[in-house]
């Protein structure tokens, strides 16, 4: 049993992992409109609240997974993501971080280091969003500067944060932002915008492995300068 109050804002953070396999089960489009309602109270500088979202569910989830799923098969991802998520070389601490979780991920699914195909295809879930019912990407206007990438993600995990007090579970994913060009005519994104990511919506499979991954955390005195304290 959990110390944590279950209603508390800590146990839906705590409860909250990136979840890689979802059950079919349907979400009204009410829950998913009062997530984002709830998640759009998130800060941000002069409240210019930068957000887009597009949510799909049933046959409009089903055209941009086929889609993404076709570039993704062909081997296309040009052009790449338009704004890196990523550094072009990882480096210490986060290289061996980075590594930690792939292998964890890895070894829940049975997968062993050189099994490059079963990685791909693992890879390739991405784009059916693990299966989850409703898909949401999320763009933000191209000409808004590194502070509202900022608040963006004070947003998306207020998104993360309230679909967990419905019970509901999220995977957020970078992995979209690669198919921009395929992903603008199937939901009719400017090319004003850009592709922040991705995030799969919906119930977790209690049963599948890679749900039972745990990720670690750096404790706060490891990474926190506490200065001037007299307790
Ligand atoms: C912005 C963002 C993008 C991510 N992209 C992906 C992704 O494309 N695919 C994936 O499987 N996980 C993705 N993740 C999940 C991370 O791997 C995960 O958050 C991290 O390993 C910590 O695990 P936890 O979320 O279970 O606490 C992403 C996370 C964030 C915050």
């Amino acid at each position: 049993m959990s110390l944590i109050d279950p209603t508390s804002v800590d146990h839906a953070i705590l409860s909250r992992r990136s979840i890689r396999r979802f059950l079919p089960t349907p979400i009204p489009q009410a829950t998913v409109e009062a997530i984002l309602d709830v998640s759009a109270r998130a800060p941000s500088g002069t409240n210019m609240q930068p957000w887009q979202a597009y949510a799909v569910a049933g046959a409009e989830r089903d055209r941009l997974c086929a889609a993404v799923v076709e570039a993704f098969d062909a081997g296309s991802t040009e052009p790449t993501q338009e704004v890196p998520y990523y550094p072009d070389r990882f480096f210490e601490p986060y290289l061996g971080r980075r590594r930690t979780v792939g292998w964890a991920l890895y070894s829940t699914l049975g997968i062993a280091r050189g099994e490059d195909a079963k990685m791909q295809a693992q890879h390739r879930r991405n784009f059916l969003f693990f299966d989850a019912p409703v898909g949401l990407v999320f763009t933000i206007h191209r000409d808004l500067a590194t502070g509202s990438w900022l608040d963006y993600g004070m947003f998306l995990q207020n998104v993360m944060t309230a679909a967990r007090a419905r019970g509901l579970d999220t995977c957020p994913q970078a992995a979209w932002a690669r198919y921009h060009s395929v992903m603008r005519p199937v939901l009719g994104i400017p090319p004003e915008a850009v592709v922040v990511c991705g995030m799969a919506l919906g119930y977790a499979d209690p049963d599948a492995p890679e749900n039972t991954l745990q990720t670690e955390r750096v404790p706060a005195r490891d990474f926190t300068t506490f200065q001037g304290f007299i307790d």
